[in-house]
C-alpha cells in the first residue's frame, strides 16, 4: 500500500513463507530473465499481501483465520508463474484455471505442511476461491471470511496494476491486457449494460481493452469489507477508470451507478 494505513502484525512464523515465496519466484526471475511479467506477479503478490494486512489491521480476524489470511494472500497466484513459463499469458480460458494451479503448486511443493489442518484448509480453500467471479453460498463463516478479505485485497492491487498499465503513456503490455483489441472508442454493450443492471463482469466476454475497464468498475459491486470500499473510494478508482471510458451518456449513468453503490456499501 502506498503510505499510511496500518498493517496487521506479522504473526509469528510467518517469515519462513515470506522466504518461500521469494525462492520459489526467483526461480522462475532465473528461467524467464528479463520478462517483466514474472517482476508484475511477484510484486502484485507482495503488495496483494499487504493489501490483506491493512484490511485486517481495520477488521481484525481471530488468530488462525488472520494467519490463513495472510497466507492466501501471499499464495493466491503462485500458480501465475508456471502458468506463465507454460503458456506465456494470464488468460485462464486460453491456459487453465490459475487458482487451482496455485491450489496444486502449493500441495505439491508442501509449502503448508506442518501447519495446523484448519489453517491449512482455511487458506487453500481462500486461494482457489480468489478468482471466482462470486463467492458460492453457503461457505462456512471463516472461510467466505479468510476468500473474501483475499478477493478484496487482489482487487485493489489489481486496480493499481491496471490503471498504471492503462495509463496514456504506459508501454503496452498485451501480457497484462490479457491479449484484449486496444480500440479507443470500442467496448461490448453486453459488459456495459450488466454494469448498470449491478452484475459482475465476465472476462470471458470481454473483447477490448475498454470491456476490461468495465469488468474492473463492476467489482465495486463485489467488495466484502468497509476498509477496501473505503480504499477504492479513497484512490478514486471509479472516477479515474471512467475518465479512460468513452464519454456518452450511458456511461455517465454508469459512474454515477457505481458511485452511489461504493456510497451504499460504506460501513457495511
Ligand atoms: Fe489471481
Amino acid at each position: 500500500m502506498a503510505q499510511g494505513p496500518a498493517l496487521a502484525p506479522l504473526p509469528a512464523g510467518f517469515g519462513r513463507y515470506l522466504d518461500w515465496f521469494s525462492g520459489f519466484v526467483d526461480g522462475y526471475a532465473a528461467r524467464l530473465a528479463g520478462d517483466p511479467n514474472i517482476a508484475v506477479k511477484r510484486e502484485h503478490s507482495r503488495r496483494v499481501f499487504d493489501e490483506a494486512r491493512a484490511i485486517l489491521a481495520a477488521e481484525p480476524a481471530p488468530a488462525t483465520g488472520t494467519f490463513a489470511t495472510l497466507l492466501a494472500a501471499l499464495f493466491h497466484d503462485v500458480g501465475r508463474f508456471p502458468q506463465y513459463e507454460r503458456y506465456r499469458t494470464f488468460r485462464d480460458a486460453d491456459s487453465t484455471d490459475h487458482a487451482r494451479l496455485s491450489h496444486l503448486t502449493l500441495q505439491r511443493e508442501k509449502v503448508l505442511a506442518g501447519l495446523d489442518p484448519a489453517v491449512r484448509r482455511l487458506a487453500l480453500g481462500a486461494v482457489v476461491l480468489h478468482n471466482r467471479r462470486s463467492l458460492p453460498p453457503g461457505l462456512a463463516p471463516a472461510l467466505a471470511r479468510a476468500a473474501g478479505v483475499v478477493r478484496d485485497a487482489d482487487k485493489l492491487d489489481i486496480m493499481r496494476v491496471m490503471l498504471a498499465q492503462l495509463a496514456p503513456d504506459a508501454p503496452a503490455n498485451a501480457v497484462v491486457t490479457l491479449h484484449l483489441a486496444d480500440e479507443p472508442g470500442a467496448y461490448t454493450p453486453a459488459l456495459l449494460e450488466g454494469l448498470l443492471a449491478g452484475r459482475l463482469g465476465d472476462y470471458g466476454r470481454m473483447v477490448y481493452v475498454n470491456d476490461f475497464k468495465l469488468l474492473l468498475l463492476s467489482w465495486v459491486h463485489d467488495l466484502s469489507t468497509a476498509a477496501a470500499r473505503r480504499a477504492f473510494a479513497e484512490r478514486g478508482f471509479v472516477e479515474r477508470l471512467f475518465s479512460l471510458l468513452p464519454r456518452t451518456p450511458d456511461m455517465a449513468r454508469a459512474a454515477a451507478l457505481c458511485a452511489a453503490a461504493l456510497k451504499a456499501g460504506e460501513g457495511g
